[in-house]
């Protein structure tokens, strides 16, 4: 029996494709050994939970870096996290889902305007499961869209990070289309879950997000496993934080893999009152304060020249005081999440 991902299926189909008695999927989903929604009374299983749980897929993982707020370091994180684990030996691509599309900027690469998230979440090209050729239109789509970033040759982790770059028009895209009635949320989802068909040889997925909480954002979190949000030390409001908080567990109803990896001071220095202060701010408060990294980057001149080294700085300077410090960031955050 094919099973599609994104598909619904009942008990007595799975039942009877997979040789098993309905009673016993019944009780593996009552003790959450697998997955799935209750309709009424009678389970339904998506196909992408029912081959989590046979071993069949094993997809990846996907982490969404958002903040509400500008400058908080989204985009300088996206690049060094993802590129420290192309360092570690995985596969990563690095999704631009800002307009801005700073990750082509700090990765060094040209971008060509017809291979973008654009055409990526483009309605237009999204084709209903149901069409023949739906899965070979997203072959020879992917194939276009997830490019090689340059400075392999210098930097042999780079030969394993690969990019969807932003492009302007998505501001357009996004004021165009994502209003429609159709759950447009999705869009970014659907194409991840593609993806895992067509090239199954990613390992983690890095997607950049713009500095508000509109519908390009909450496509990410609809396709995520993991939020992780730097924050600056000076903002004391925290209100990006908490408002990027409340929408993650909005949207746990519809993406229930969905977890706060971690809240990453950026700019910190221990040294000022502002940096202890708002850390102390953070742990006062209960939506945020589990989520609370003890590592955090401290400012530092160098990544302001990060755009002119055309590689991520935990390459350019990887022994350089900033460069430990991502790197325990992300060993702090994977402790949390495993
Ligand atoms: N720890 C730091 N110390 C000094 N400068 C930093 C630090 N982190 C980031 N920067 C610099 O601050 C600027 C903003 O960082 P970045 O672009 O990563 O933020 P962002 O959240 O992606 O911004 P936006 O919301 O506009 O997308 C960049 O010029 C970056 O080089
Ligand atoms: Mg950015």
């Amino acid at each position: 029996m094919d099973i599609e991902v994104g598909r619904m299926y009942t008990l007595r189909e799975l039942a009877s494709g997979f040789s098993v008695s309905e009673r016993t999927l019944t009780r593996k989903l009552e003790l959450g050994e697998l997955r799935g929604y209750k309709v009424g009374n009678q389970w339904r299983v998506r196909g992408r939970e029912w081959l989590e749980y046979t071993g069949a897929l094993s997809g990846p993982r996907v982490f969404v870096v958002a903040n509400a707020k500008g400058g908080a370091g989204k985009s300088t994180f996206t690049t060094n996290l993802a590129v420290l684990r192309a360092r570690e030996g995985k596969r990563v691509l690095l999704i631009d889902l800002d307009p801005q599309g700073h990750l082509a900027t700090l990765l060094n690469m040209p971008v060509d305007p017809d291979r973008t998230t654009v055409q990526l979440l483009n309605e237009e090209l999204r084709l209903p499961r149901t069409v023949p050729g739906h899965r070979d239109r997203w072959h020879t789509l992917w194939t276009d869209l997830l490019q090689s970033v340059p400075g392999a040759e210098e930097h042999e982790a780079l030969s394993r990070v690969f990019l969807v770059p932003a492009h302007n028009d998505l501001a357009d895209l996004e004021r165009a289309n994502f209003h429609r009635s159709k759950p447009i949320e999705y869009a970014l989802r659907e194409a991840i879950e593609a993806l895992t068909l067509v090239n199954p040889d990613i390992d983690e997925i890095w997607i950049d997000t713009p500095p508000n909480l509109g519908s390009l954002t909450r496509n990410a979190l609809m396709a995520a496993h993991y939020v992780v949000s730097p924050f600056a030390k000076s903002d004391l409001g925290l209100d990006g934080l908490e408002r990027l908080m409340v929408l993650v567990e909005q949207y746990l109803e519809f993406n229930p893999y969905l977890r706060v990896a971690g809240l990453v001071m950026n700019y910190g220095n221990p040294r000022t009152i502002m940096h202890n202060e708002i850390r102390e701010t953070i742990k006062g408060r209960a939506s945020l304060s589990p989520y609370l990294l003890e590592s955090y980057v401290s400012e530092a001149e160098r990544f302001n020249q990060a755009p002119r080294l055309g590689v991520p700085l935990v390459l350019a300077e990887p022994n350089s005081t900033s460069a430990q410090e991502l790197r325990r960031v992300l060993k702090e955050m994977d402790a949390c999440v495993e």
